[in-house]
């Protein structure tokens, strides 16, 4: 509500008159399935309640005028002669409408103002955020059906090629796509995906999802996400299939020796990281939270012990909040290298969860964490103007 009423506000005061059109999408944390969507794997993330929001309205020609409220900037650009600058947040909406218009969407200009509360560089996908939000902008002023599964796909086209950032899926599928109250379960081969609520605890209360920024950013993200990238093709190769969703877990033992290790443990994450989001999503429609919370333990032991994304902060955040009373399991989430953990918690339990990790992770660390308590909420969507 609190964006809303803020661009409403930039906007009225901007055009002398409320705005026709808004819109929002928002940022996402991932439960469970963590480098699994580049190997056209199964992924669990849920959309958060911080997004970014557009007030707008269509313009005649083909400009497009946005002013971020955040970075107090306005971008120009002509949806005829769109040029990369190679910097800056608007090459986000320039790369979206760039990817539309070469899948042939025809685009009309439209002009407004951006608001956003999604942690930047945190792990948490203001990108996909940014860019699904401008979709639906385009899709809203041009007056095209919004299919969620191609504006998630088009929008990934653009952080590949027009923004330069090698991104699986995930982000802008659960950007898109997302529910409120609910997980989505993505098969990220087919683009198929399936709701799925978030389990109660024992006694029937509600469980909580809360994100544990370490603060820790680490830099060259981008070339140690290609190299995992790149081990795990080299193991698809030596297996003979397309991408390693195609490995069993039988044919991984029966054949992995004579893989060079590193691979090997790579494949050996991606292999058992599918199976425990298959059941994690089971175990979420059978509402039963304690084998949410192991699973999720399980894949942070993974993604330290084998796929090797984590730092000593999320190690530590992790193992903080796996010790508190009253979380089911935490991890770490997103591509890793620093940023943030997810933790399930139950929901009576949460505030002496926060005041605890908190404090202990302080104690260990020196360094204060910045925690988000989120609730499941829905993707990329246009809010009623009366
Ligand atoms: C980043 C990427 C996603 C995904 C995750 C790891 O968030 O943008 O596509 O690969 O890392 O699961």
């Amino acid at each position: 509500m609190e964006l809303q009423q803020t661009v409403t506000a930039a906007y009225s005061e901007k055009f002398n008159t409320p705005p026709p059109l808004i819109v929002q999408a928002p940022g996402r944390v991932n439960l469970i399935g963590e480098h699994t969507d580049y190997n056209d794997g199964f992924v669990l993330p849920m959309a958060i309640d911080r997004g970014i929001w557009l007030a707008l309205r269509p313009r005649d020609d083909d400009q497009v005028v946005v002013h971020s409220l955040d970075f107090e900037e306005t971008a120009v650009f002509s949806l005829t002669a769109l040029q990369n600058s190679k910097s800056g947040w608007a090459e986000y909406l320039k790369g979206v409408a760039w990817a539309l218009q070469e899948a042939g969407y025809p685009l009309r200009g439209w002009e407004g103002v951006m608001a956003g509360n999604v942690p930047k560089g945190a792990g948490l996908s203001s990108s996909a955020a940014l860019e699904l939000a401008t979709a639906r902008a385009f899709q809203q002023v041009s007056g095209f059906a919004w299919d969620a599964a191609q504006m998630a796909k088009l929008s990934q086209r653009a952080e590949n090629k027009w923004v330069g950032v090698n991104c699986g899926i995930m982000d802008q599928m659960i950007s898109a796509a997302g529910e409120a109250g609910h997980a989505l379960l993505i098969d990220c081969r087919s683009l198929e995906s399936e709701l799925v609520p978030l389990p109660p605890a024992l006694d029937g209360s509600g469980t909580a999802v809360v994100i544990l920024d370490t603060t820790t950013r680490r830099g060259l993200v981008d070339s140690a996400y290609n190299e995992r990238r790149q081990q795990c093709e080299e193991a698809a190769a030596y297996f003979g299939v397309p991408a390693l969703r195609d490995v069993s877990i039988s044919t991984f033992l029966a054949e992995a020796d004579g893989l060079a290790e590193l691979p090997r443990r790579r494949a050996q994450h991606i292999i058992t990281e599918n199976l425990r989001t298959l059941n994690a999503a089971k175990a979420m429609q059978n509402a039963d939270a304690a084998l949410l919370g192991q699973l999720m333990n399980e894949s942070h032991a993974s993604l330290r012990d084998d796929f090797e994304v984590t730092n000593e902060a999320l190690n530590i955040i992790v193992e903080i909040a796996q010790g508190q009373d009253g979380c089911f399991g935490a991890r770490m989430t997103g591509a890793g290298f620093g940023g943030c953990a997810v933790a399930l918690v139950h929901e009576a339990k949460v505030d002496g969860f926060v005041t605890a990790v908190t404090h202990q992770y302080h104690q260990q660390t020196s360094l204060t964490p910045n925690v988000y308590v989120c609730q499941p909420s829905a993707g990329a969507s246009v809010i009623p103007q009366n």
